[in-house]
């Protein structure tokens, strides 16, 4: 086409946005009459963490929504971590299927349910065999917890972790420390070790990178702190404040405890507060000569309501993170594989959007 001819081609097209039909007009004209009673906001409702710069910048484009980035080693193309959840039932298959085809579609790293099953009855291979779906170039982990890493250890038999992950086609490991749910739940096993001389352990004979977290109550200063002098690649909070595995323990329990509330499933450390802690041992590291000077990344996780809150805990933690959902992607997957897309495609727009016009304060 000529010049002169693109240009008509593009004014057509700018006109046609222009130009709306007038029953559409007269429709919205008539819902902002009927609505604009109902949407008041009390001053009070107003978000204090940021301050909002509409001037500033354009709407995101699909390039800024999905945007590539390197985390684990890997690359993603948005901030976003399917925290481990499951694996060793049909049901577990099918959530897992559809979380790893949505993780595959707008490139988000994901970490699987506890393996132990795996190593236990291989014949559910299929339940964690993903990597397919998920894509060779986005980070994948496996999940075991400490109690099992730590009787393996004991038995030498760490290269049966080893083999595992490779089988997978996993980056690497998420080991899960836990034992509040361990103790709570009925069958669970006993720590025997401090869970930090296990995980050294395991570093010594493991060929693969590894990650540490929690499953809903975080962890405290003393215990981030030694994990962060670990050559580990990475801490994910699975902080307090969502789903809590103690708490779950209790109500499985048998004995159930008054108004079915375990008061340890109370205590622990929220993803903010884990956030401050974060920065201040990174501070102090940074003005002590002795101390390791990290290269850890991080996933914000546990009770991380929404793509807001997630940006928040992003902007303030000083060091390489995205944020994690557990909850959030199972209630979605839950409902189906469209539900799952619609809610990761509409935080990721939010993330975009946040992006472009909120700077926390
Ligand atoms: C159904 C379900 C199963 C889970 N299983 C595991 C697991 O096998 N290993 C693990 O490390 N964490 C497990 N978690 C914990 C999550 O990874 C996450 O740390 C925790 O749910 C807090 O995140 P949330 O508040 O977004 O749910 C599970 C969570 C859910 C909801």
């Amino acid at each position: 086409m000529t010049k002169g001819g693109e240009c008509v081609k593009n004014f057509a097209l700018l006109q046609g946005k222009l130009m709306q039909p007038q029953s559409d007009i007269q429709e919205r004209k008539n819902q902002h009459l009927d609505l604009a009673l109902k949407a008041q906001m009390a001053s009070a409702l107003k978000d204090q963490r940021f301050s909002y710069e509409p001037l500033l910048k354009g709407h995101p484009t699909e390039a800024q929504i999905l945007k590539e980035r390197a985390f684990l080693g890997k690359s993603i193309l948005a901030p976003l971590w399917i925290s481990s959840m499951t694996g060793g039932s049909d049901k577990a298959q099918t959530i897992n299927k559809r979380l790893a085809q949505i993780a595959g579609e707008f490139g988000l790293g994901m970490g699987l349910g506890s393996c132990r099953v795996l190593l236990e009855a291989p014949e559910r291979f299929n339940d964690f065999d993903l990597r397919g779906l998920l894509g060779d170039a986005r980070p994948f982990y496996a999940n075991l917890g400490l109690a099992q890493i730590e009787q393996m250890l004991a038995l030498g038999e760490t290269d049966r972790i080893n083999n595992m992950v490779e089988k997978l086609r996993c980056d690497g490991l998420i080991i899960h420390v836990n034992p509040l749910q361990e103790w709570f739940q009925v069958g669970g096993d006993r720590i025997e070790r401090p869970p930090l001389e296990t995980i050294e352990g395991l570093l010594e004979h493991f060929k693969f990178p590894v990650v540490i977290k929690e499953v809903g109550q975080g962890m405290g200063p003393a215990s981030l702190r030694e994990l962060l002098k670990l050559p580990i690649r990475g801490i994910e909070f699975a902080a307090f404040g969502g789903t809590n595995f103690t708490q779950l323990e209790a109500l499985r329990s048998e004995r159930p405890m008054p108004n079915r509330l375990n008061e340890l499933s109370c205590v622990g450390h929220t993803a903010e507060e884990m956030v401050i802690e974060v920065n201040q041992l990174l501070s102090t590291f940074e003005n002590d000569n002795t101390s390791p000077k990290g290269g850890h990344e991080f996933i914000i996780s546990g009770g991380i309501k929404s793509f807001l809150e997630g940006f928040y805990l992003m902007k303030k933690l000083n060091a390489p993170c995205i944020y994690g959902q557990a909850k959030a992607f199972l209630v979605a997957a839950d409902r189906g594989e469209e539900e799952l897309r619609q809610f990761v495609r509409q935080q990721l727009e939010s993330l975009a959007l946040a992006e472009q016009y909120l700077v926390v304060n």
